[in-house]
Order: structure tokens, then C-alpha cells, then sequence
């Protein structure tokens, strides 16, 4: 994980990357530190904790120099200290780094031989410490990193920086993304775009095992094996208004505000006005040439495909796998040439996702993700990118990307259903009319905000929660369950409501919260039934359900919280609403910090 930046620019280097890191902070906030270059002398500063505290100390010890790097640290190898944060200094030389070195071990032995000490438990110190050994030996810089990349395993994204080199920035990619910002006499480097986007919106992408040579005039870029490599400059449009809370205290807070909007874009991207049939981008999909759906994914982006599978197979008939990617391609498995290989992934970044795509590179007969970040390597590596409208999502808990991803998704199922022509037109428009009314009701569901705080004030007090959900509602249990541990720090777990009795039911006492997700549909009654166990345990339950339903089940229960009616196949994307304002104001309520909770990071880009 991790952020890096570098810049060789024409004004005082270290505001644009503190500027820059702050951009980059959803990939780890754990210490932070930058290097320049002033005068031909390499200086550095690094802090532990937030981007603030570095920014506080360049107040007192202020950084000289209009060329640099920066790095925000998510601490893989090392606890967060201030002697772990980047970036690693060897002598000559600086280095900031995204990702794992997996021969890191092997490297250090070797250096230890050499009588080289060792001042970090991390496994980017060796590669400062072997630039430097390069150097001392005589290498030029530039063929010294490049010596160094050579014999690095694992992944990642570098930035090397030089003394008494104003002018040069050597960068690496392998693994991990990295992005060049070309400006006017100056040039960028960066772990996205969005880092860079108000300095620059040139941007040429390294490919896997490029390695670049950067000047403020020129890029020079080669492959893994020396070639000189011609990669494009690309046109980048990013949505500047990411800094805005637009008027919330936090940035999950307007990004589930944001909801009816963002789905609504989802929605109209993909059913045009005018008709009932689900439209993909650039090149078309043919169902009835497939016979089965993979579906792979991490964390909330897993319990999309976990939906989607009822989708899928409800209403298009076709089989379908969910695997979590970390595990997937270790079970190696086997996957026919008649397979659509479909990631869900909101950053487009996250490791064990890519790495699960590749495993189907080749095997599957299409490769085809839903991703949020357009130019993210997952979307860049698929032969079929569907985006998912959802905006620049920078709360750490995903919320606004969840319902657009499932939006899509839905969306998705309808075409097959559609090509495979196992719903006739009338349902298809049936379901068509229910999305478009989507919005309308995600804004009512968000109209219950005070009747969800009052219930998240009492959840607040516990230790743990369970979630309950049977059928369409059951992956939802599960992401109200993550939302709520991430944020809260409260252990809390999903359940399909039948498996309670199989062994979890043994939690239950008269001090276990239970949050029950039943619209009143075809599988309320059983749901029902279940909830009544867990009452007749002394469990206190919190009903999510609509009119009718609550009105059937209140007798009994903790709260209530109402929803409005929808149609069956909607009532996740729906539910999703309470899902996450429960664990929203469970957090306000608990004092937790909502944007960007304790260990975790927004983009996931190590395995
Ligand atoms: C939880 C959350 C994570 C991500 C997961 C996958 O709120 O955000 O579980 O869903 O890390 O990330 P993406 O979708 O970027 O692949």
C-alpha cells in the first residue's frame, strides 16, 4: 500500500508533495515523510501518525529544495515509527516505496556481508542500502537503481532520489502503479493520478517492469529487459472537488448523502432513456455464449459479487463462482474457455484482485471488471471495463461505491437475462422501471438518518453485534457487519439467518444487539421465525423492514427502522442505506475517527 510522489519542479518542492501526499492518504496514514534536494544536498523529514504531523513539523523544520519525494506509509514490514517512515536514506541516495520486497531477507544477508548496518526493520532500507553500494562502487546513479530494481522480488512502486542531483528522479514500476506527470518544465511522479491532479493532467502510465529516468525536460522510459519503451501521454480528467466535505463533518457522511445522485448516474449510464435494455460500453457482451460466471473480489467489493450471484443466478439461470481473491488462485481454479471472468473492484489497485484477473488471463473467454477508478490497472488490464459512476469515493469504508457497484451489477444480470431469454420483456421492464425509481427511494431511506442515529446510540454501548439476513439480504448482513467492525471497532458478524441455530445462537444473551434485515418479502416469515429465536433468548433486535413488514414483527424488538417498499430484487442496494449509517453514527457516537479508521487503507495494493 502506501503513497509515493516525487516532483522536480520549479517552486519549493516540499509544499506540492505534502500536497500531493495528502491526496494519497487513503492508501495508508501511519507516518509520512518527504525528501529534497537543496543546494545539491539531500535533506529529509518524517513523521509518524497523520500527514498533519509532518506538516507541522516542516513548520519548525522547514525543507528547502524544488525537487523531491514523499511517501505516506500504511507499515508493512516494521511497526509505524518515525525511523521506519520513508524515506529510506543509504548515503547518496533516497527512496520511497510502494509495496513488498520479497527477497528482502536474501538482500540483507548479502549486505551484511559486506559489513553494511542496518538502522530500520523495512524492507525498502536494502534498497537504498544496495543503490548506495552500487554507487560506491563506482556506478552512475541512474545504473545503480537500475542494478538495484534488477535484483528486486515481489512488488513495487520506487522513486529514487539523489544527492547533488537536482535534476533526476529514477522510478520503477512493478507490481504496484505508478504515473508520470509531464508540466511545463517540470516533471511528476506519483502512485495515481489523482495525486497529481492539480499539478499537472499529462500522464503517461508505466507499464509492469518499466523502469524511467525522469528529468524536469525529459522521461525516458525502458522496459524490464533494457528497451527503450515509447508509452503514451494521456489526456487525464479527475474531479477536483475531492477535498470537499461538502458541508458533512466527514467524508462518508456526503458520500452516503450522495448516494441517490451517484446511482441515479449509474443507472442512466447503462438503461438509456427511452428503453428497457441494459446497454454496455464499447464492445457488447453475449451471454449465450458463456456458461458460467467467476466473480472475484476483496472486502465490500466480495459482498457485491455475493449479491450479484442471486442475480445472476435468479434471473439469468447462469452458474456462478464468488471467490475472495486472496484465496482464489492458490485453489488454482479450473476455468473453460465458455467463462466470464468478472472483478469487482472499487479502486481498480487491489492487489490480490489484480493478481486473481492475471490468473484468468488466457483461461477465461473475457475478462471484464467493474471498477470506479476508469484508468485503474484492473479496468486497464481487462478486455471489458464497466465503470461505476460513483465519484472519487475517499472515506476508507465504502459506501457509495458498494450501492453503484451492485447498481451495475443488477444491471448486468438483466442483460444476460435478457440475451439468454429467461425473463420476457415484461419483466425486464418491470425491472427497468424499478431502477429508475431507485433514487427516489434511496433518498427516502435516507430521510430515516435520526430514527438510525437513535438506534446506533445504543449499539454504541455494545461489544458485539450480530446482522441477520436470508436470501438477497444475507450478503448484505455481512457488509453491514464489516462497515460496522472498520468503523466502530466493534466485533460484529453476518449471518444468513438460518445458520443461527448452528451454532451462534450460543451468543446470544440479553447484552447481544441483533440487527435483522427483512424487507417483508417471500423469505420475511422464515427470517421472522429466526428473529423471534434470538428475542426468546433475550437478544435485542434492532427490525430493518419496511411498512408491512414491521407492522407484522414489531411485537417485541429493541427499534425499528422503516423503509420504504421496493421492488425484491432492489431491496440490497436499498438496505444498504441503513447498513451504513448505523455504523456511521455507531462511530460518531464512539468517538472513532469515521474517515480514516485505525490499520487500514483505502487502496490495498500489497497481497
Ligand atoms: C470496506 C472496504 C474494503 C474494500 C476492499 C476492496 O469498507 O472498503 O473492504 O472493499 O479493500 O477494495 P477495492 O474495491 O478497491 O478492490
Amino acid at each position: 500500500m502506501c503513497g509515493i510522489v516525487g516532483v522536480l519542479g520549479s517552486h519549493e518542492a516540499a509544499p506540492i508533495l505534502v500536497e500531493a501526499l495528502k491526496r494519497l492518504e487513503y492508501r495508508g496514514y501511519d507516518s509520512a515523510g518527504i525528501a529534497t534536494v537543496n543546494d545539491g544536498a539531500l535533506g529529509r523529514r518524517r513523521a509518524v501518525g497523520k500527514l498533519v504531523n509532518l506538516s507541522d513539523l516542516l513548520v519548525h523544520e522547514p525543507l528547502a529544495g524544488k525537487s523531491g519525494i514523499g511517501h505516506t506509509r500504511w507499515a508493512t514490514h516494521g511497526a509505524p515509527s518515525v525511523n521506519n517512515a520513508h524515506p529510506h536514506r543509504a548515503g547518496p541516495v533516497a527512496v520511497v516505496h510502494n509495496g513488498i520486497v520479497e527477497n528482502y531477507r536474501e538482500l540483507r544477508a548479502e549486505l551484511a556481508e559486506h559489513g553494511v548496518d542496518f538502522v530500520t526493520d523495512t524492507d525498502t532500507e536494502t534498497v537504498a542500502l544496495m543503490t548506495e553500494r552500487y554507487m560506491s562502487e563506482g556506478q552512475s546513479p541512474i545504473d545503480a537503481a537500475f542494478n538495484t530494481i534488477d535484483r528486486l522480488k515481489g512488488a513495487f512502486a520506487l522513486a529514487f532520489l539523489f544527492d547533488g542531483q537536482e535534476d533526476l528522479i529514477v522510478a520503477a514500476r512493478k507490481g504496484s502503479p505508478l504515473a508520470i506527470g509531464h508540466g511545463d518544465g517540470e516533471m511528476f511522479v506519483g502512485s495515481d493520478a489523482i495525486a497529481l491532479a492539480p499539478l499537472t493532467d499529462r500522464i503517461t502510465y508505466l507499464e509492469e517492469g518499466d523502469r524511467a529516468v525522469l528529468t524536469r525536460t525529459s522521461l525516458e522510459i525502458r522496459t524490464e529487459i533494457g528497451e527503450l519503451a515509447n508509452r503514451e501521454i494521456r489526456q487525464i480528467q479527475i474531479d477536483q472537488t475531492r477535498a470537499d466535505k461538502g458541508g458533512h463533518k466527514h467524508y462518508m457522511a456526503k458520500e452516503i448523502a450522495e448516494q441517490p445522485v451517484v446511482v441515479a448516474e449509474a443507472i442512466r449510464s447503462y438503461l438509456p432513456t427511452g428503453g428497457d435494455q441494459v446497454v454496455l460500453p464499447g464492445d457488447d457482451l453475449d451471454f449465450t455464449k458463456l456458461d458460467r460466471l467467476t466473480m472475484v473480489a476483496c472486502g465490500t467489493a466480495f459482498y457485491a459479487c455475493l449479491t450479484a450471484k442471486y442475480w445472476f443466478e435468479q434471473l439469468a439461470k447462469m452458474p456462478v463462482e464468488v471467490d475472495i481473491a486472496s484465496e482464489f488462485r492458490y485453489r488454482e481454479p479450473p476455468i473453460s474457455d465458455r467463462t466470464l471472468a468478472l472483478f469487482v473492484s472499487q479502486s481498480g489497485e487491489t492487489a490480490d484482485t489484480l493478481a486473481a484477473l492475471r490468473y484468468c488471463e488466457g483461461k477465461a473467454d473475457k475478462i471484464v471488471s467493474v471498477v470506479n477508478v476508469a484508468e485503474s490497472s484492473i479496468a486497464r488490464e481487462s478486455d471489458m471495463a464497466l465503470p461505476i459512476h460513483a465519484g472519487v469515493e475517499i472515506g476508507v469504508a465504502s459506501t457509495k461505491a458498494f450501492t453503484c457497484q451492485l447498481s451495475v451489477l443488477l444491471m448486468l444480470a438483466l442483460k444476460a437475462a435478457a440475451d439468454r431469454g429467461t425473463l420476457n420483456d415484461e419483466e425486464i421492464a418491470d425491472h427497468a422501471a424499478a431502477l429508475r425509481g431507485l433514487p427516489t427511494v434511496l433518498n427516502a431511506a435516507l430521510d430515516q438518518n435520526d430514527a438510525i442515529r437513535q438506534s446506533a446510540q445504543r449499539l454504541s454501548e455494545a461489544r458485539d453485534v450480530l446482522f441477520l439476513g436470508r436470501g438477497l439480504m444475507y450478503p448484505l448482513a455481512m457488509e453491514g457487519a464489516l462497515k460496522l467492525k472498520e468503523i466502530s471497532y466493534i466485533h460484529a458478524e453476518g449471518y444468513a439467518s438460518g445458520e443461527l441455530k448452528h451454532g451462534p445462537i450460543a451468543l446470544i444473551d440479553k447484552h447481544m444487539p441483533v440487527v435483522v434485515m427483512a424487507p417483508r418479502d417471500a423469505v420475511f416469515d422464515k427470517t421472522v421465525s429466526n428473529m423471534q429465536e434470538v428475542m426468546a433468548r433475550k437478544g435485542k433486535v434492532i427490525l430493518v423492514s419496511d411498512d408491512d413488514g414491521i407492522a407484522e414483527a414489531e411485537d417485541g424488538v429493541w427499534s425499528t427502522i422503516r423503509m420504504p417498499h421496493v421492488h425484491t430484487s432492489l431491496a440490497p442496494i436499498l438496505y444498504s442505506v441503513p447498513a451504513q449509517l448505523l455504523a456511521y453514527h455507531t462511530a460518531v457516537a464512539k468517538g472513532t475517527d469515521v474517515d480514516q479508521p485505525r490499520n487500514l487503507a483505502k487502496s490495498v495494493t500489497v497481497e
